[in-house]
């Protein structure tokens, strides 16, 4: 058996299944070109049956990351590879023909099928019998190959089906044609013993289970996902699917830094090969929190702020004499710590380019030119910029792509003294600006309430975080928010087959706090809004501009 191991990052898919976590497709595009830099085997870009959103965005990262003509990047990073794009569907004509359309565009595409298998989902989800089950697998199976040479079939809930069901559901699917099978513990209720020997044993006993790539999928209902996917590998799967920073729905998925840093720290114990760039693992996981709204536990295991933190004095000292006392890795080996020193305020727009280009963005012209005077302006507050600035910025830049409104200026008095006031113009769909001033509790708050009356799309605020993104008294602030329309806004959970309340996450970044917390406030409501205009029960909603 082959000892390389296969990324299948689903971060597009089921990570931003997450409540909130809802992306633009300029964000999911970016989001795509790092997981392409990071050197991901496989990106599953989305659910294209979902809507004509979701397939749109599937089929930009087919036709884009998906090819080979993604020409700069690969220069700047010999890790780039041209990734597998796969996208998911349900065993259904229409779900796999619209998957089809999205990722055929790619130069190695997937169609990823799934079914479920426990006998709970057959009885309460799908009404079926497992006969039924079992001939669906091979007709829909049999009809994503015709379409496509790579395909992944995956019985969903495989942690509580029955595994003598399950070897006879397998062996349909490789005699339809699977290429690569996917065991889910969709739950994330088996435990890594359990687990570990449900994969060897389905190796062992599926006929013809050597024409296939053993994959494993699991959630983090019970804090397991990362060692049940280890007690996978170590049985002999070849794919894991995994997310940036384990985002995912309820308690998340495997997460990606994680499982590749276990068998990249512990090479002896695995004797597993994997082809991640390690290096890029901080910032994909900076840019997967800043697009998501959903910031990292500061304990989280390699990329949480205190990962490399060591604060009491007996630890230091220990570092002092010798890192391996207490690190087991290096930050540097995951890209924590590798920001320096790039750009001063007298660097000029050709040198910010260069820099740009070694970080894998391209930038149009203009964006330069817009890149350009946010570095000037930056220079001038803050001494010393670093990747991690550049990097806010271009995320700043990014989350306020095709937007309905922008700032376009604000101010705000506070103190202890009189009331919190902000003033704050918008620009709105139309290029018309609108200018409102209101009084808060605070000066986010005052800036809120403006913002408010100016936009009129009622909201909760269920979220606010801001934190630094270096260290020092003029570092750039960022902020993330999530809300929640007032009148909810739903998205139809395909794989549930029920309609969800969505909620929406926004993100800014700014020398100015509170600035911050505007763009960011401003890009959730942004994408709230879109919801709103892509639902066709609210089509016809006029948003209301105030004077
Ligand atoms: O958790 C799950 O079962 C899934 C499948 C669709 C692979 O996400
Ligand atoms: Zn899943």
């Amino acid at each position: 058996m082959d000892s390389y191991v296969r990324i299948f990052d689903t971060t597009l898919r089921d990570g931003e299944q997450s409540p909130g976590a809802s992306l633009t497709s300029a964000e999911k595009l970016e989001i795509a070109r790092q997981l392409s830099k990071l050197g991901v085997d496989i990106i599953e870009a989305g659910f294209p049956a979902a809507s004509p959103d979701d397939l749109e965005g599937v089929k930009q990262i087919a036709q884009e990351v998906g090819n080979p003509s993604y020409g700069t990047l690969a220069e700047a990073f010999p890790s780039a590879r041209v990734p597998i794009i796969a996208g998911l569907a349900r065993a259904n004509k229409n779900d796999i023909e619209k998957c089809w359309e999205a990722v055929k565009h790619a130069k190695h595409p997937r169609i990823h099928t799934f079914l479920a298998t426990s006998d709970i989902h057959l009885k309460y989800k799908l009404k079926m019998s497992r006969e039924e089950v079992v001939e669906r697998v091979r007709e829909m199976v049999s009809y994503a190959k015709s379409f496509c040479d790579d395909v992944e079939f995956s019985p969903e809930d495989a942690g509580r089906s029955d595994p003598e069901y399950l070897l006879e559901v397998l062996e349909v699917a490789i005699q339809a044609g699977a290429t690569t099978l996917n065991i889910p513990d969709t739950v994330g209720y088996t435990t890594p013993q359990e687990f570990g020997a449900l994969i060897k044993g389905l190796i062992e006993n599926t006929p013809g289970a050597d024409k296939v790539i053993w994959s494993v999928h699991c959630h983090d209902d019970l804090g397991l996902a990362t060692a049940n996917t280890l007690a996978g590998v170590t049985n002999g799967a070849r794919q894991v699917e995994v997310t940036i920073n384990g985002i995912g729905e309820r308690a998340g998925n495997t997460s990606l830094e994680e499982v590749v840093m276990a068998m990249h720290t512990r090479p002896a114990l695995f004797g597993l090969q994997h082809g991640i760039e390690t290096t890029q693992i901080a910032r994909a996981s900076r840019m997967v929190s800043n697009f998501t709204g959903i910031p990292v536990q500061p304990n989280k295991a390699i990329v949480g702020a205190n990962a490399f933190a060591h604060e009491a004095g007996i630890h230091q000292d220990g570092m002092l004499k010798n890192n391996m006392t207490y690190e087991i890795m290096k930050p540097e080996t995951v890209g924590v710590n590798a920001s320096r020193l790039v750009l001063g305020k007298h660097s000029g727009r050709h040198a910010l380019k260069a820099r740009f280009i070694e970080l894998g963005y391209t930038l149009n012209d203009d964006e330069l030119d817009q890149a350009f005077a946010r570095f000037k302006d930056l220079a001038d507050k803050k001494k010393v910029i670093t990747d991690a600035d550049l990097e806010a910025l271009v995320s700043d830049e990014i989350a306020s792509l095709n937007v309905l409104f922008s700032l376009d200026g604000m101010q705000v008095v506070c103190g202890t003294m009189g009331m919190p006031t902000a003033t704050v113009r918008l620009k709105d769909p139309d290029g018309k600006t609108h200018t409102v001033a209101a009084i808060g509790t605070g000066p986010v708050d005052a800036v809120y309430k403006a913002i408010d009356a100016i936009v009129n799309c009622p909201n909760t605020l269920l979220e606010f975080n801001i934190h630094a993104v270096t260290e020092g008294i003029d570092a750039l602030g960022q902020v993330t928010v999530r809300i929640q329309g007032k009148e909810l806004q739903t998205r139809m959970d395909v794989q549930r087959e029920m309609e969800r309340t969505r909620t929406f996450g926004g993100y800014g970044a700014d020398t100015d706090t509170i600035v911050a917390s505007a763009k960011a406030y401003i890009a959730a409501l942004n994408k709230l809004l879109i919801a709103m205009q892509a639902q066709e029960n609210v089509a016809n909603t006029e948003i209301s501009l105030a004077a």
